[in-house]
């Protein structure tokens, strides 16, 4: 890739990753006798916008929030902002609500944010989690924010580091673990393992579990030449609870990793070719950035809730779903 366009790149993933980070849901228990009784829907929720969440509320079950995207900082303290943290908690009497990190920097060589972990508990004695996630990648080097996400190299030296790490997290943080596969946003190190066999070893090692972020995967097939097929027939999808959903926009021919419109059919079709693959699934989650809806309005957003699911082998007996309006 030439030096000017990776520039470019780098810097339009930055702009990217300031909009996840600076924005970033149970299901009533039905007997879990097929597949798609078991899977709850779910969507971002990392905003302070009463009348966004009672428009999403009949179209979930669940909601996902992002701990270090609705902190703020005052008075030489970060803390969790109260007014969000007063409508999850409203929000936690009818649905699930699930972490999900960008701010762990599991793969970070000087180690992971201690800072971001602070936060989560916080936001655990706050409301009940389901389960907490984070993105394989890192984000700092040196202490230093690359402001951006990238892709950990797959070595050996990689994986004795990464499993130390998650056998600590999940001692310390005792709910379910997931890590998400992230875009490859520069070619990667000489890898040993290929993305599948990497996952399916840090499963195997430490007991986590998986997001399958089907729209990163269609971003590398893009941008890479990624072997979607390979990957899913190599992955363990036993391991697999939740999947994620996103919409993005192309530049200059490069797929970006932007969460900024409505799912693709393609994402839906290799939604729907997997997802009876996936015999642990319990969520599938829309996300969107707060910036998306501000530009497009709340009811894209609802729209597309709804629209997804008729489209997706979700459960539909969701007692959340009576109240539909
Ligand atoms: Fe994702």
């Amino acid at each position: 890739m030439p030096s000017e366009d990776l520039k470019e790149l780098l810097q339009l993933n930055n702009m990217v990753y300031k909009m996840n980070v600076g924005s970033m849901t149970t299901l009533k228990k039905i007997p879990c006798q097929q597949q798609n009784h078991c899977i709850s829907f779910c969507t971002t929720y990392d905003a302070h916008d009463p009348l966004l969440l009672a428009g999403v509320m009949p179209f979930v079950d669940a909601l996902e929030v992002t701990p270090d995207s609705i902190a703020i900082y005052k008075n030489g303290q970060t803390r969790l902002h109260p007014e969000i943290i007063n409508s999850l908690e409203a929000a936690a009497s009818q649905k699930s609500i699930v972490a999900h990190g960008v701010g762990l920097s599991i793969g970070s060589f000087e180690g992971y944010s201690e800072a971001y972990l602070e936060l989560l508990e916080e936001l655990m004695k706050l409301v009940p989690l389901k389960w907490h996630s984070e993105h394989l990648g890192y984000t700092t080097i040196d202490g230093m924010a690359l402001n951006t996400m990238l892709a950990v190299p797959r070595t050996d030296e990689m994986l004795e580091i990464l499993i130390q790490r998650i056998q600590s997290i999940m001692k310390r943080i005792e709910l379910p673990f997931l890590l998400e596969n992230i875009v490859h946003l520069i070619p990667d190190y000489e890898p040993s393992y290929s993305d599948a066999e990497f996952l399916n070893i840090l499963v195997d090692e430490t007991g986590c579990e998986l997001i399958l972020d089907l729209y990163n995967i269609e971003c590398d097939a893009i941008n890479y030449q990624f072997d979607i097929d390979h990957f899913l027939e190599t992955l363990n999808l036993d391991a697999v609870k939740e999947i994620h959903l996103a919409g993005g926009v192309q530049h200059k021919g490069f797929q970006l990793d932007i969460h900024s419109g409505t799912v693709a059919n393609s994402t839906l079709e290799l939604a729907n070719t997997v997802i009876p693959k996936c015999p642990n699934l319990e969520i599938i989650t829309y996300e969107i950035l707060p910036q998306a809806i501000a530009r497009y309005g709340r009811e894209m957003v609802i729209d597309e809730l709804a629209r997804l699911r008729t489209k997706l082998p979700i459960n539909n007996e969701s007692e959340s779903l009576s109240t539909k309006h």
